[in-house]
């Protein structure tokens, strides 16, 4: 099973987004991008690839263990930028501001507690983001990157209560994702 772990939005931030998205996209019509849809909008925190049925409890146990160690918090969704930064974009996002550093607290959780069961840890580093198109057509990247760029995000804030382990699978018509299990953040902070 494909299968990663991720933050949710509320309806009124993917809405925002959606209408950043149609922006761009009726702005150059005929660039060929896979765009992200309004339902399947979340951040990522930790991707796992391919796993075992029987290995799925241990990855909720995993992120029962880290939810409770950590406590609601709040992100902003603001700014546009591409990876790579440099040369022809492959992947559109808006911006997360982590304001208290919760989401990176929670990811570090989730990785200590994916360790101890035996998981790999990501060799990367942590960079948040929301993924709103992945771009297929080098010639449309430099036009699309502008075009988002230009296309101001007004700042949208949110308070993350709850991570989620996510099922994906590929398809011909993009991903579709089903929730394996959710997982609530403690709420014992005064
Ligand atoms: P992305 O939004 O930056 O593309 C499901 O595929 C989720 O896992 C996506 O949100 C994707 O992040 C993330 N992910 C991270 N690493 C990945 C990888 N190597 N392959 C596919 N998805 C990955």
């Amino acid at each position: 099973m494909r299968l990663f772990y991720a933050v949710e939005l509320p309806p009124e931030v993917r809405a925002q987004a959606a209408t950043h998205i149609a922006h761009v996209r009726q702005a150059i019509p005929n660039a060929r991008a896979a765009w992200a849809q309004e339902d399947k909008l979340h951040i990522t925190l930790k991707f796992l690839g391919e796993i075992a049925e029987e290995r799925v409890a241990a990855l909720s146990t995993a992120a029962t263990r880290a939810a409770q160690s950590a406590s609601p918090f709040d992100l902003l969704i603001e700014n546009t930028g591409s990876f790579p930064p440099r040369g022809a974009a492959r992947v559109l996002w808006l911006g997360v501001r982590d304001v208290s550093g919760g989401l990176a607290a929670l990811q570090r959780l989730l990785e200590d507690e994916c360790a101890d069961e035996g998981f790999a840890r990501e060799p990367r580093p942590f960079k948040p983001h929301l993924t709103i198109a992945r771009l297929r057509m080098a010639q449309d990247a430099r036009l699309l990157a502008a075009m988002h760029g230009e296309t101001k995000f007004r700042s949208a804030e949110f308070t993350v209560r709850r991570l989620v382990l996510m099922r994906s699978r590929l398809g011909t018509g993009g991903a579709s994702y089903t929730t394996l299990s959710t997982h609530p953040l403690h709420e014992g902070r005064l």
